[in-house]
């Protein structure tokens, strides 16, 4: 997967992509980022990248032909990437959108700063927008930090045999059970007897049920886009008995 970030802050992702799965999976040759400083293409003496916006108001826009000239020299080197902008306005990033993502061949992504970008950029070259949320950032690296990092561990190889994205939470449309490590007490609270007693049946049932029980407390939403097993059926019953009955 090919990654090109515009940008007019590239120093802020030094750091991010030299450690950890990012830094692993470009040392494998499963992902190349590479970073381009939208300023570069700004064509005046000061290297202008934003304006003030027509019709008066607070804060600059990024200027169109900088921006507009990055966008088509990158794509002149890959074509088949996708053209994706950074926004508030944009659609959601979730697990099913990243999974869609890192089906791609490679991501062409537009970071956004001060007011926003020319809204021409969006009219001729966007293919896509996505939003982390609705809250406003103040500019588009941490959204393209989070799609380069969530997109990745989907890629195929990223994660090692002990790693798995369809365990994780939304994998499988689900939340995740929760984790433990040693000690086995801490503060009066024990690790629950299952995950010590060395039985992989017991331990997968607990981890399911657990996981259930999660999804159920805090997104009960995720439950309608889930294929529920007999088994869940059962456990979920399990749950509300026992909740019921102050467990
Ligand atoms: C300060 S924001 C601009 C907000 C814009 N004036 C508005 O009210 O919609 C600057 C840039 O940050 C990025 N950004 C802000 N919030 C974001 C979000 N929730 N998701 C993704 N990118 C965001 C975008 O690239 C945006 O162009």
């Amino acid at each position: 997967m090919k990654f090109d970030i515009l940008t007019l802050f590239p120093g802020m992702f030094l750091t991010p992509f030299d450690e950890s799965i990012i830094k692993r999976a470009k040392d494998k040759q499963l992902i190349d980022i590479s970073l381009h400083n939208i300023r570069d293409w700004a064509i005046d003496r000061h290297q202008t990248a934003d304006d003030s916006p027509y019709g008066g108001g607070a804060g600059m826009v990024m200027k169109v032909e900088p921006l507009a000239a990055c966008i088509e020299s990158v794509k002149s080197f890959h074509p088949d990437s996708t053209i994706l902008l950074t926004s508030p306005h944009g659609r959601r990033l979730t697990h099913r959108v990243a999974v869609e993502l890192a089906k791609k061949s490679g991501l062409i992504i537009v970071c956004g700063r001060y007011e926003g970008i020319d809204e021409r950029i969006r009219s001729l070259y966007a293919e896509d927008d996505i939003s982390l949320g609705d809250f406003v950032l103040s500019g588009g690296e941490i959204a393209a930090m989070a799609i380069v990092d969530t997109v990745t561990r989907l890629i195929p190889g990223v994660l090692g045999s002990c790693e798995s994205a369809e365990t994780d939470s939304f994998g499988d449309g689900l939340l995740e059970y929760p984790h433990y490590t040693r000690p086995p007490e801490f503060k009066g609270l024990a690790v629950p007897e299952q995950l010590l007693s060395g039985n992989h049946e017991l331990i997968r049932r607990w981890r399911r049920k657990e996981s259930l029980r999660k999804t159920m407390h805090l997104r009960p939403d995720l439950f309608s886009y889930v294929k529920l097993t007999r088994e869940d059926k059962k456990f979920l019953t399990e749950i509300e008995l026992e909740e019921s009955n102050g467990n």
